[in-house]
């Protein structure tokens, strides 16, 4: 069965060797084309007829996504495509001879291929995806097409975040060729690139494509002039996210802090409440550390919108503790006072009680006041009077001295007030109008 088998297989073999004459085979159109694994030629010489001819390479980058921006690495993410057409001129066939073949696919070994790299390629060899062959087409074009995970580098301008947007290049040049052998060009122009983009852009997350814009350019930094092509991928972050997740309840803090001079100094809740408020701040600060990367020298306005809202709530709650340790002394003597009055009075209470009691004793037992007894009562109780007074006048005395810390803390607080209100309501105007000019700046950059 199996050699019976074999046999078939072997006529069939011969069968298509025999009608090689027919043209509509692909195995005349390789013979035609001499692509076989024995002609090195095609694969190590840059396929030219006069060397002097620079070989036109064209790029067409094709962006599906963003997914991912890493503010801390100053990388992108994205998921791209990138076709490469380039030219032949050993390659080439009439379609008419050959059953009109108008293409065939090559396996990329065969040829020579140019040897393209991103420039600001940070990704590493397993996230690029080849095909293993090569499209030619009658002319003599070849194109093939190569998928990617590229990880990017790009210098993130984050003096706006969350309102920023950013530009990045991506650039392709050659590797070892100078203009002399290569000239890289764009394929499409900017309206097709943009186009198709918004056509093709699958991920749309927190970055939106403003804009691709491409040009190609020489750069004389070697011997002979490189040609690069330059991809501007512009893109617009939503500030959404890290407008009711961050700027809003940053806000309410600093409201909230405002409220709380209106609550009452007794028992310290007003402390406790503006360290409270301290404290959740600095939880929000920890997690902006975690978004921005340190850059000293271009501190991005949010920072300074954190750092500002701290630093405020942050004196407000020193101005408390001054404000509650004044209180706290008035109290202190008040207390003093109030104890050794407070004995003063119960003592004369309770002479006084012993008195009225003798008194009902006595009324009790013996006949009617006279005249005399009832003088020197009138005199006890006038003399009791007059030590009442004086008691009286002494806790007065007393109690001044420390009202005058009440009275002092109350000013502080007042004054303090309404500085802390005129500086919050400042610093927030003038971080909005930065945002605001900023945002209508980049609206302007964008026309
Ligand atoms: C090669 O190209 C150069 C200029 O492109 C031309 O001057 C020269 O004649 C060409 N040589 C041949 C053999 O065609
Ligand atoms: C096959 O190719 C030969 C030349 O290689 C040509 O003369 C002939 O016309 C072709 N036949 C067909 C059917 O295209
Ligand atoms: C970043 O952007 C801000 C505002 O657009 C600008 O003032 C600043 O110069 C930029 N910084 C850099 C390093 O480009
Ligand atoms: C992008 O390339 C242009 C032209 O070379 C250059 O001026 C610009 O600074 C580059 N931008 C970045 C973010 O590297
Ligand atoms: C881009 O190419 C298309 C089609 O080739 C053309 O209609 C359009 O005018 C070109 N745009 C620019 C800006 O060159
Ligand atoms: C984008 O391209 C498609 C087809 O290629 C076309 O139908 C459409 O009108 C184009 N859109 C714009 C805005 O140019």
């Amino acid at each position: 069965m199996s050699l019976l088998r074999t046999v078939a297989v072997f006529t069939f073999i011969v069968g298509v060797s025999s009608s090689e004459s027919s043209n509509c085979s692909y195995l005349a159109l390789w013979n035609h084309l001499r692509l076989t694994t024995s002609n090195d030629f095609l694969a190590t010489v840059r396929p030219v007829k006069n060397w002097t001819k620079p070989t036109e390479v064209w790029i067409d980058l094709m962006l599906y996504g963003i997914l991912d921006v890493d503010e801390k690495t100053q990388t992108i993410v994205g998921n791209i495509w990138t076709k490469v057409i380039w030219n032949n001129e050993f390659l080439t066939w009439n379609p008419m001879l050959f059953c009109e073949i108008d293409l065939i696919t090559v396996p990329r070994s065969l040829l020579w291929i140019p040897d393209l790299v991103i420039q600001e390629d940070a990704s590493d060899t397993g996230s690029l995806q080849m095909s293993p062959f090569v499209s030619l087409v009658p002319a003599g074009l070849l194109y093939t097409t190569f998928r990617q995970r590229l990880t990017f580098t790009c210098q993130l301008n984050l003096s706006l975040f969350p309102f920023d947007s950013q530009t990045c290049n991506i650039t392709f040049s050659s590797m070892v060729h100078s203009a002399r052998s290569m000239i890289l060009k764009a394929l499409k122009n900017d309206t097709q690139l943009n186009n198709f983009t918004d056509r093709v852009m699958k991920t749309r997350g927190e970055w939106e494509l403003k804009s691709i814009k491409t040009w190609h350019y020489y750069s004389a930094e070697k011997k002979w002039p490189e040609s690069n092509v330059l991809f501007l991928v512009k893109i617009v972050r939503r500030p959404m996210l890290y407008l009711i997740n961050f700027i809003i309840p940053l806000l309410y803090f600093i409201i909230l802090d405002l409220a709380s001079f209106f609550i009452d100094e007794a028992g310290g809740e007003k402390l406790s409440f503006k360290v409270t408020v301290l404290l959740s701040i600095s939880v929000l600060l920890l997690i902006l550390k975690d978004m921005l990367p340190s850059t000293e020298d271009n501190l991005p306005l949010i920072a300074s919108y954190c750092v500002g809202i701290f630093a405020m709530v942050g004196i407000s709650v020193l101005e408390t503790m001054l404000v509650s340790f004044l209180i706290s002394l008035d109290n202190e003597q008040d207390k003093d006072a109030n104890s050794s009055g407070d004995a003063g009075v119960d003592i004369q209470l309770e002479v006084k009680h012993d008195e009225v009691t003798d008194d009902v004793n006595s009324e009790n037992c013996s006949p009617p006041l006279n005249r005399h007894g009832d003088r020197t009562l009138l005199r006890r109780i006038q003399e009791e009077l007059k030590a009442l007074r004086r008691e009286t006048r002494a806790r007065g005395e007393g109690r001044r001295k420390p009202g005058c810390f009440r009275r002092i803390a109350h000013v502080i607080d007042c004054l303090f007030f309404i500085l802390y209100f005129l500086a919050v309501v400042i610093f927030l105007l003038f971080m909005y109008v930065k945002w605001i000019e900023a945002y209508i700046q980049n609206e302007k950059d964008e026309r």
